[in-house]
Formats: C-alpha cells, structure tokens, sequence
C-alpha cells in the first residue's frame, strides 16, 4: 500500500510540476504576445487576450500548489514543511530545490502586485510584472535541476521548446518597444519643426485684429476690437459688468 502511495505522489509530483510548467510558460508567452500586439484582429478574432492570460496563470498557480503539495505528502523524500518552505533547507537536491521555492515566493510577489496595480499604480505594476522573466528563469532551472525526467528527450523538448517560445515573443517585443521609441521621436521632431515654422506668424499679430468678424462669434481671445476710429481695449470688468447679458465669448 505504501508503495503505491508512493508512487502516486510522485507521480503526481512530477506531473504537477511539468503542467505547471508548461503552464507558466503559455502564461508567460500569452502575456509578451499582448504587450507586443502581435495578433491582428482584422485577419482572426482576438484569442489571445488578457482573460486568456490571467485564466493561464491561475492554472498554473493551482498545478505549482499540487506539485508542492504532493512533493510534501510524499513518503520517499521525506520533506517537512521547513524544506517545502525555505530556501536550501531540502536535503534533496538543495539549490534546484531552493530555485523553485525562490519562484513560488517571486510568482506570489506577482500576483500581490497584480491585486495592489490600482494603489501601486500603472507604472510600479508593470516593473514589478517583468519579473515574470525572472520566475520563469528560476522555474526552468529548477525543473532542469531538481526533476527526475530531466533527461529523457521529451522533457529536454518541452524546456528548449519553452525557452525558443519565450525567448522570440521577448525579442518581438523588444522590437516593438524600440519601434515606438524611434516614431515618438520622429513624432516630437516633426512637431518642433512645425512650431518653429509657425511661431513668427503669430508674432505677427493677434488673430482677431486680422479678422475683424472675430469678435463677435465668440472666437476673439485677449482684445476687444477697438471701435470706429479708437483703440483696442483689453477685455477686462467694467466692461463684463457694464454689459453682463453679453456672451463672453471664449478665454
Ligand atoms: C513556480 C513554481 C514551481 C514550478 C513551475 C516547478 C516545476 C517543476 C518541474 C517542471 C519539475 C520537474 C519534474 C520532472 O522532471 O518530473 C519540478 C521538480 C521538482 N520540484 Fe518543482 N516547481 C515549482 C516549485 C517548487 C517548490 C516550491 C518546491 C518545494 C519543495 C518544489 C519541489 C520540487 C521537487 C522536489 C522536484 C523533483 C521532482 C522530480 O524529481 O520529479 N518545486 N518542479
């Protein structure tokens, strides 16, 4: 009986931890595809969106949950709370163990960060998501490290597999994010040079003098039009409270 308890921890283990795996890895990957806009809704409909990635990273953080949890129960390892919990307590396989410990702390750091976004604000959210990198790096190590099928060819498949996925969807967004940087310089370039070749037009003089209409559509600014043969007066007051049914136009 005890050996097939036995086996079905660790089973169960192993197989927690390879799903959550593969988990966080379409996670991590859904996330740099929408933060790299890389799907066209004009050719297919939206698929990979935000309730896709957040629904991937709940999976993954109730397989990480089962994998821990039977690494615990297991009777072969042994592990008391302590080495589940703390960092090269494990007496088996103490750093890779250490670096999946590391990712369960950093991957709940996350998702606190996730649930403060609207105190922490856009900005801190967001330097805070990007090490999302990090705990993947961390769960691939470990998983490399500490599993058992580490060597087989279809376990060294799913991390290399991983690993290019990851990899190119960060580069895309490199990409992305360096594309933008360059337009908005061009951007804020482009409008220099045009507010530069307008400035000494409108030293010139003030609008409403050009068009004498102007005053009374509403579109004057900073001087009355001055009456048949006087000079321009500043809108100020008395005027206002001379006549106070007077639209007064736009400031
Ligand atoms: C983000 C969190 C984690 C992920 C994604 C993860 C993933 C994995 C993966 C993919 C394996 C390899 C399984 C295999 O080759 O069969 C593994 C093994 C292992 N993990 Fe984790 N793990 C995480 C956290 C933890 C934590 C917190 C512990 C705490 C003790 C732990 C303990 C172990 C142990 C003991 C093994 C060896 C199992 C074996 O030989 O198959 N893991 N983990």
């Amino acid at each position: 009986m005890s050996t097939i308890w036995q086996n079905v921890t660790w089973n169960v283990a192993r197989a927690g931890g390879l799903t959550a795996y593969l988990l966080l890895t379409l996670a991590v990957c859904a996330g740099l595809a929408l933060s790299a806009q890389l799907q066209s809704p004009a050719r297919w409909p939206r698929l990979v969106n935000n309730e896709l990635h957040n629904f991937l990273t709940l999976l993954a953080t109730i397989f990480v949950g089962l994998h821990v949890l039977a690494v615990w129960v297991d009777p072969f390892t042994h592990f008391g709370w302590n080495e589940v919990l703390i960092p090269l307590a494990s007496h088996y396989r103490p750093i890779w163990v250490a670096l999946g410990i590391c990712a369960l702390y950093l991957g709940i750091a996350i998702g606190i960060s996730t649930l403060l976004r609207p105190h922490i604000g856009y900005r801190w959210w967001r330097r805070l998501h990007l090490l999302t990198l990090l705990l993947f790096a961390l769960a691939t190590l470990h998983g490399l490290g500490s599993g058992s099928d580490s060597q087989s060819w279809w376990a060294l498949a799913l991390y290399g597999g991983s690993l290019w996925a990851v990899g190119w969807l960060l580069w895309r967004r490199v990409q992305v994010a360096r594309r933008a940087r360059q337009e908005r310089a061009q951007l804020q370039k482009r409008l220099q040079v045009r507010q530069a070749q307008r400035q000494p037009a409108q030293t010139m003089a003030p609008p409403q003098l050009q068009r004498p209409g102007a005053w009374e559509t509403g579109t004057a600014m900073a001087v009355r039009p001055p009456a048949q043969g006087g000079t321009a007066t500043p809108r100020a007051e008395p005027w206002r409270a001379s006549q106070p049914s007077q639209p007064l136009g736009r400031y």
